[in-house]
């Protein structure tokens, strides 16, 4: 999730589209970069790192900072490691046309080859720097205005984007696109000046006049004119909307959400959506992993495969050795990392370690990674931060695209990893024959709809924030699941604990009568995962024990169950889905819980107390 931003009317562009760019850093922060023309001259900065780095740049060179049009880029990595040359802004080969992108082009690597059999070089390894060749080659073929260069060759783009783009020998006009990456314009007095950006927050402090383009939309923005928006699927005009906007700034930083934490429970329908995008073709039963395709043999032969993570991440990962036994029939084990680095593990050549790590940054999942890499272990990664350490450091990867997590509690992170996981498994077991085509089919079809469903889910906020308010006051909780979700409960335990420091357990429902049992009495909320796969009627049984003690059940069912709504004290129904995607579901309800109960309490949800986003020491 990058920050693009740009400016064109009367006063100079630089101070403004740096000053946008820092408001945008919470989007992204791996490099950044500047483009303004002085009108004669493309001024571009660019460099990895953060836009401070970047003003280290232009602060050298004053000629770099003049003219009353540019366009900035703060990147989230997707294609290519952060560095300078894969930064934006991009020019285009003949060094008239400057992009800067937010989102994923899919088919950037078809585009590629085909520009470079007519001629086209690349230094870049992005898919921005394609897409602006793209519209070059347009532009120079169909002999036409940048704006309907960008139409028509946006019309031959798959993939996610936000675009603003710069033609220098046309300096009095941005042309901006959108589809699947927001994109706010926003409107200076009498139109004298226009400006461009991912989100209001740069602009805001100057208009609140704005037009949000839709998806499928672009705009030709140029001083003292209307604003003009286009259909990019048949070029024809539409009304551009003008919208006062009421939001300050916090709030449209957190996307209008209270917290980060709140606002990335709710970008998990669009995080999974961008982490199986291009990787999956579900009629088809086509699953498209590089990382997995070039180790293939690696995979196949591998006598275990070992999970290494923590925290959250370990949980995801031991939803990823249910989902890896039960598709691929491989042992599989699961690692906390600071076990495994220290107590002299077994390790082979014929291992497959898989180290799971939204940051990419953890200590111990990295002094894991070496450990079995210095053994002969093949390590593949499972990050969201592109070019981070552990992404570095293993020797293939998936990236998880759930953009950056800012919420300490990590929430859209678990449900992408969860997401890589399956796809991993699936494309494992089409390749081992352990699953008929047909069953990778249905997971594949089954696995596009969850991201629906979960905004679906979402809807339950009101029910949960009942639940949350009658249990807010407690002191002790137990999480109970089995099978896919007994991770799913250690993980809810671990949400409702790091951000509302109330104490919490999770178990394997069954475990209860060895002991956990004798601490149920009226004062203990249970929270119980009790969809209607797996072992259902022992979960049920296990609720009855509990009620029988005077526990407080909380469960979450199959949506339609009626046996466990009879005895739970409250119920919160999920969609049905395959078992082994009950996970992506069940721990909805949980984040929320988590979430209200902690602001109940007054908490620091965004920053808990004693604790960081990312573990880099021990
Ligand atoms: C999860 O909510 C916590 N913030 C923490 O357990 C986190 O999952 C753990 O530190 C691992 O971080 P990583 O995924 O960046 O490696």
């Amino acid at each position: 999730m990058c920050g693009i931003t740009g400016y064109i009317g009367s006063r100079n562009a630089y101070p403004i589209i740096i000053n946008g760019l820092k408001r945008l850093e919470y989007r992204g922060y791996d490099s950044a970069g500047v483009m303004v023309f002085d009108g004669e001259q493309i001024q571009l900065s660019k460099t990895k790192g953060k836009v401070s780095d970047l003003e280290a740049i232009t602060n050298i060179d004053e000629s770099r900072k003049k003219g009353s049009i540019g366009i900035g880029h703060t990147r989230w990595a997707t294609h290519g490691v952060p560095n300078d040359v894969n930064s934006h802004p991009h020019v285009s080969q003949s060094g008239e046309l400057v992009i800067v992108h937010n989102g994923i082009i899919e088919n950037y690597d078809t585009i590629r080859k085909e520009l470079i059999s007519r001629g086209y070089t690349f230094q870049s390894d992005t898919d921005t720097e394609v897409l602006v060749n793209l519209i070059e080659e347009v532009k120079k073929n169909e002999n036409c205005k940048l704006g309907k260069a960008v139409q028509l060759a946006l019309t031959n783009v798959i993939g996610a984007y936000a675009i603003a783009v710069f033609d220098k020998t046309r300096p009095n006009e941005l042309v901006v696109a959108r589809l699947g990456s927001p994109i706010a314009i926003g409107i200076g007095k009498d139109n004298e000046e226009f400006f461009v950006a991912s989100d209001a927050s740069p602009f805001i402090e100057f208009t609140r006049d704005a037009v949000y383009l839709e998806d499928g939309e672009l705009a030709i923005v140029k001083r003292n004119k209307e604003i003009k928006v286009r259909k990019i699927s048949n070029d024809k005009e539409v009304d551009a909307v003008i919208q006062e906007l009421q939001l300050n700034l916090e709030q449209i930083e957190k996307g209008g959400y209270d917290h980060f934490m709140l606002k990335e429970i709710h970008e998990q329908p669009k995080a999974i959506i961008d982490t199986y995008r291009g990787r999956m073709l579900p009629n088809e039963g086509i699953i498209r992993m590089a990382g997995v395709d070039d180790h293939m043999s690696k995979f196949l032969h591998a006598d275990r495969i070992i999970i290494v993570a923590c925290g959250t991440s370990w949980h995801a990962g031991l939803v990823g050795e249910y989902l890896l036994e039960e598709m691929t029939r491989v042992p599989v084990e699961v690692e906390y990392a600071s076990e495994f680095r220290y107590r002299n593990p077994i390790i082979t050549p014929k291992d497959v370690v898989i180290a799971i790590s939204q940051s990419g940054e953890t200590a111990d999942t990295l002094a894991a990674i070496k450990l079995a890499k210095s053994k002969g272990a093949f390590v593949f990664g499972i990050c969201n931060v592109v070019g981070s350490s552990i992404a570095r450091e293993t020797h293939a990867g998936a990236y998880t695209h759930a953009g950056p997590e800012i919420g300490v509690a990590s929430t859209k992170a678990f449900t992408t990893q969860i997401t890589v996981l399956s796809l991993i498994s699936l494309k494992l077991a089409q390749a081992k024959g352990t699953l008929a085509k047909s069953a990778v089919n249905n997971y594949l079809q089954t696995l596009q709809l969850i991201p629906s469903q979960i905004e679906k889910l979402l809807e339950i906020d009101d029910l949960v924030k009942e639940i949350s308010y009658v249990y807010k006051d407690a002191t002790n909780c137990l999480y109970l699941g089995r099978g896919f979700n007994f991770p799913v409960a250690l993980e809810g335990a671990l949400k409702l604990k790091e951000i509302s420091y109330i104490h919490a357990e999770g178990y394997p429902a069954a475990e209860m009568k060895h002991g956990p049992i004798a601490l149920i009495d009226e004062n203990m909320p249970v929270f119980v995962i009790a969809t209607n796969k797996g072992h259902y009627e022992k979960v049920v049984s296990n609720i009855q024990e509990i009620k029988s003690r005077s526990g407080k059940i909380i469960a979450i069912v199959t949506e339609g169950d009626v046996t466990v709504k009879e005895i739970a004290d409250h119920v919160i129904e999920i969609p049905e889905t395959e078992e082994a995607f009950t996970p992506l579901l069940t721990t909805i309800p949980l984040q929320l819980l988590s979430y209200h109960i902690a602001i109940m309490l007054g908490k620091n949800v965004d920053q808990p107390r004693n604790l960081a986003k990312s573990v880099t020491v021990e």
